[in-house]
């Protein structure tokens, strides 16, 4: 395999950031993975970047001197079934949402509320994608994985995967450690519908749906989803700019006497979860443009691209917007975003 030269990564990052990859290549099975890490083992252990869909990436130099990989490897099969589910074994390199809709199209059940999450499946259990009540460590029964020091194809339960919000054992102990190649689900046969969460049963009314359904469930996800996220597509983003933090209950109940409309979701810890896009309108950041790079009108936890950002543009945002709800709200916010 030859790596391609100095390749513009705009088309490959939901950001629409330009930035020039000094060496690239895409590997669409795991035969062309295996021949391109030997045959640039030293450099790729030295540095590189397996890409998925660039949705959760902010470039912020023009030039990436790495090694960019990019993950084609395609293939969704049911390996096993008992009773109430389908085990289905997706290779990573697969488009979650088009994923979402093949088992939607199918009847396997339990994806439905992931709808219209842009990346791969490969991608997902890295920071353990989450919406509407459901995180995928919910479906996943085991992720498969390149080490690539040792080149050699691992398994990991889900417990090995050491899931929790927006984290999982990708980020932290084998951070650039593995290529996934492959994830196998475990869906049911028998949905058990979770509506519950915020607007989903008020647009399932809105939308007249008697009869519930996946589809009519997946629907109803992607009428909100579209109402307030901005479509990389038209506007770059990278969905959630930052993670929702979790404060102490004391800290919460102070801020609660002067701002009456907080909202938190207690912890299993006994702390307590808030929504960032809250504190960051709060903050007054909500619609803020900055050259460039600005804070969506309708989400404030969304950075944008007007369309000729620099990655540093968005960036230097993000760090105005830490600083500025450190100092209001004494929160220290965490990007969610991958930065490169
Ligand atoms: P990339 O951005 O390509 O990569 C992300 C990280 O994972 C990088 O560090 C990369 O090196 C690593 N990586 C990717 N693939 C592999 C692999 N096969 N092996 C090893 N490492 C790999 N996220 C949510 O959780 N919930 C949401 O509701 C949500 N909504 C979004 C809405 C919008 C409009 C956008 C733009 C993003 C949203 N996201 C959401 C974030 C994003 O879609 C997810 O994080 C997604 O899983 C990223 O997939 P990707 O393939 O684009 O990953
Ligand atoms: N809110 C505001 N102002 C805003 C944005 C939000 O006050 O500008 C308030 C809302 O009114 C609501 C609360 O914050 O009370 C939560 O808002 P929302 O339901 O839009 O969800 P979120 O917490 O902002 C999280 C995830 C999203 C996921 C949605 C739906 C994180 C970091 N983000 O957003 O994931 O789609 O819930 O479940 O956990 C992503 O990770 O990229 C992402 C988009």
């Amino acid at each position: 395999m030859t790596l391609l030269k100095n390749i513009s990564l705009k088309k490959y990052n939901s950001f629409g950031i330009e930035t020039i990859a000094r060496d690239f290549s895409i590997f669409q099975s795991q035969d062309e993975l295996f021949e391109i890490v030997d045959q640039y083992h030293d450099r790729i252990l030295e540095s590189h970047l397996i890409l998925g869909g660039g949705s959760n990436i902010l470039f912020t130099s023009q030039l990436l001197d790495t090694i960019v990989l990019k993950n084609e490897l395609k293939g969704i099969q049911i390996i096993k079934e008992d009773d109430d589910h389908f085990y289905v074994e997706v290779a990573a390199g697969e488009n979650w949402h088009q994923f979402v809709l093949h088992c939607i199209n199918n009847g396997w059940a339990g994806v439905e509320n992931l709808s219209l999450i842009p990346g791969t499946v490969g991608a997902s259990p890295i920071q353990n994608i989450g919406a509407y009540g459901v995180e995928v460590k919910d479906l996943i029964d085991s992720v498969e994985a390149y080490h690539i020091a040792d080149r050699t194809i691992q398994n990991f339960t889900n417990a090995a995967c050491a899931f929790d919000y927006r984290d999982s054992i990708f980020k932290t102990k084998w951070k650039n450690q593995f290529v996934i190649t492959k994830v196998l689900f475990r869906l049911s046969k028998f949905p058990i519908f979770k509506t519950g969460y915020g607007a989903i049963e008020t647009e399932l009314k809105n939308m007249g749906i008697t009869d519930l359904n996946i589809r009519s469930v997946s629907d109803a996800v992607i009428k909100i989803r579209s109402s307030k996220l901005p479509d990389p597509a038209i506007i770059g983003n990278a969905g959630s700019f930052f993670k929702n933090p979790s404060i102490s209950k004391e800290q919460f109940e102070t801020i609660k006497q002067s701002h009456p409309d907080i909202t938190g979701y207690p912890n299993k810890d006994g702390s307590v979860k808030i929504a960032a896009g809250w504190l960051i309108e709060k903050a007054g950041w909500k619609g803020y443009r900055e050259g460039e790079a600005g804070c969506h009108s309708l989400q404030a936890l969304v950075l944008i691209n007007y369309g000729h950002a620099s990655g540093s543009e968005i960036f230097d945002l993000s760090e105005k917007i830490i600083s500025s709800i450190n100092q209001v709200f004494k929160i220290p916010l965490e990007r969610e975003v991958n930065i490169l």
